[in-house]
C-alpha cells in the first residue's frame, strides 16, 4: 500500500536526473507513472528515446506501472498527446509534475537570441503546455461529473535561480521565475476542480549542477559521510506534493536538499509608507533615501546562499 495508490502521474523529464529519482518515487507509493522524456543533450540538442523506455523498465522492476511518452514538452501537439497518452493507458490524469529542462547559461553580453529563446521555450513554455492540456482535461472531468472535486495536483520545478537571479543565468533565471508564478496563477485558478498547484525547488547532483561554476558545492562528500546533495532526496518532496496530504497546499514554494527544508512566502512588501503629499524626487528621497542607506547593492556572483 502507497499514499498514492491508484493515482495516475506524468513527470516530464523523466528520463534522467530529478524526473527519474521523482517517477521512481510516485511509483514506489502506488502511482501509475508516465515517464516523459526527450533524451536531449542537457543543452536541448539531440534526442533519444532510450531515457524515457529505462526509467519505465527500473519502476517494472520494481513492481510498478508505468508507461514511456517520448515528446518535447514545449511542443503544443506533444504535450496534448503526453496528456492523452496518460488518460488512455491508465484511465486518467491525477498528478502532472513538469521537470523538464535544459540549461544554456551565459552572460547578457554574449547572450545569442537562441540560448535565450530555446530557454524560455523547453522550461516556460513547456511547463504552460503540460498545464494547460491537464486542467482542458480536468475541466471536461469536473463537468461530467457535474462539479464533483477531483484529486489534482499541478508541481512546477524552479529554483534558487529564480530566487537570486543568479549572475550568467538571464534566460533560466527569468524562465524559473515565469514558471513560479505562472503556477501562482494556476493554483486559483484549479481551486475551482479541487485541485492544488505547488512549485518545488530542489537543490541536487546531476549533470545540470555538475557543469557550472558551483560543480564543487554539489561534488559528493569524500569522507564518505551523509551526501547532502544526493538527487534521492527530493523523491519524498515529490510523492508529498503529489499525496493527500497536501490538500490544503496551494500556491506554495517548498526548497529542499540533504535534511533541509525551507518555504518561501509569496513576494512580500520590504517597506511600506503612504506618503501625506503627492511624490517628488525630493520627498521620495526623503523616504528611499534612509531606507536604502545601510543596504547593499545586489553582488556580481553566482554563489548560493546556502544558509
Ligand atoms: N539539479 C538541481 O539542483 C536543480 C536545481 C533547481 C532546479 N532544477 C530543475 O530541475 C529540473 C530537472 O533538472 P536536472 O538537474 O534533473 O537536469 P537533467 O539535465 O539531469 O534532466 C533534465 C531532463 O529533461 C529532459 N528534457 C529536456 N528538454 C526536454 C523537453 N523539451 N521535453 C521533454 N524532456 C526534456 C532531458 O532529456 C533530461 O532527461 C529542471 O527543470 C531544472 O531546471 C534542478
Amino acid at each position: 500500500m502507497g499514499i498514492l495508490d491508484g493515482k495516475v502521474a506524468i513527470v516530464t523529464g523523466a528520463g534522467l536526473g530529478l524526473g527519474r529519482i521523482e517517477a521512481l518515487a510516485l511509483a514506489a507509493e502506488g502511482a501509475k507513472v508516465v515517464v516523459n522524456d526527450l533524451g536531449t543533450d542537457l543543452d536541448g540538442t539531440g534526442s533519444s528515446e532510450s531515457p524515457a523506455h529505462d526509467v519505465v523498465k527500473e519502476i517494472e522492476a520494481a513492481g510498478g506501472q508505468a508507461v514511456a511518452s517520448f515528446g518535447d514538452v514545449s511542443s503544443w501537439d506533444d504535450a496534448h498527446r503526453i496528456v492523452r497518452e496518460a488518460v488512455e493507458a491508465f484511465g486518467d490524469l491525477n498528478i502532472l509534475l513538469n521537470n523538464a529542462g535544459i540549461q544554456r547559461d551565459g552572460m547578457i553580453v554574449k547572450m545569442t537570441e537562441d540560448q535565450w529563446d530555446s530557454v524560455i521555450r523547453v522550461h516556460l513554455k513547456g511547463h504552460f503546455s503540460m498545464i494547460k492540456h491537464t486542467m482542458d482535461y480536468w475541466r471536461e472531468k469536473s463537468k461530467a461529473s457535474g462539479g464533483e472535486p477531483l484529486y489534482g495536483r499541478l508541481i512546477s520545478t524552479a529554483s534558487d535561480s529564480f530566487m537570486m537571479g543568479n549572475l550568467g543565468q538571464p534566460n533560466y533565471a527569468a524562465a524559473k521565475a515565469g514558471i513560479a508564478h505562472l503556477t501562482l496563477s494556476a493554483a486559483r485558478e484549479v481551486q475551482r476542480f479541487g485541485a492544488t498547484a505547488n512549485v518545488i525547488l530542489p537543490r541536487a547532483r546531476t549533470r545540470m549542477t555538475m557543469s557550472g561554476p558551483w560543480a564543487g558545492i554539489f561534488a559528493p562528500p569524500e569522507d564518505g559521510g551523509f551526501d547532502v546533495f544526493a538527487p534521492d532526496h527530493i523523491g519524498p518532496l515529490a510523492a508529498w506534493v503529489a499525496s493527500p496530504h497536501s490538500q490544503n497546499v496551494s500556491g506554495q514554494l517548498i526548497q529542499l536538499w540533504g535534511k533541509n527544508i525551507r518555504v518561501f512566502e509569496a513576494p512580500k512588501a520590504g517597506l511600506e509608507y503612504e506618503n501625506d503629499e503627492p511624490w517628488t524626487v525630493d520627498n521620495l528621497q526623503a523616504v528611499l533615501g534612509p531606507y536604502f542607506e545601510d543596504k547593499k547593492p545586489i553582488e556580481d556572483s553566482f554563489a548560493l546562499p546556502m544558509m
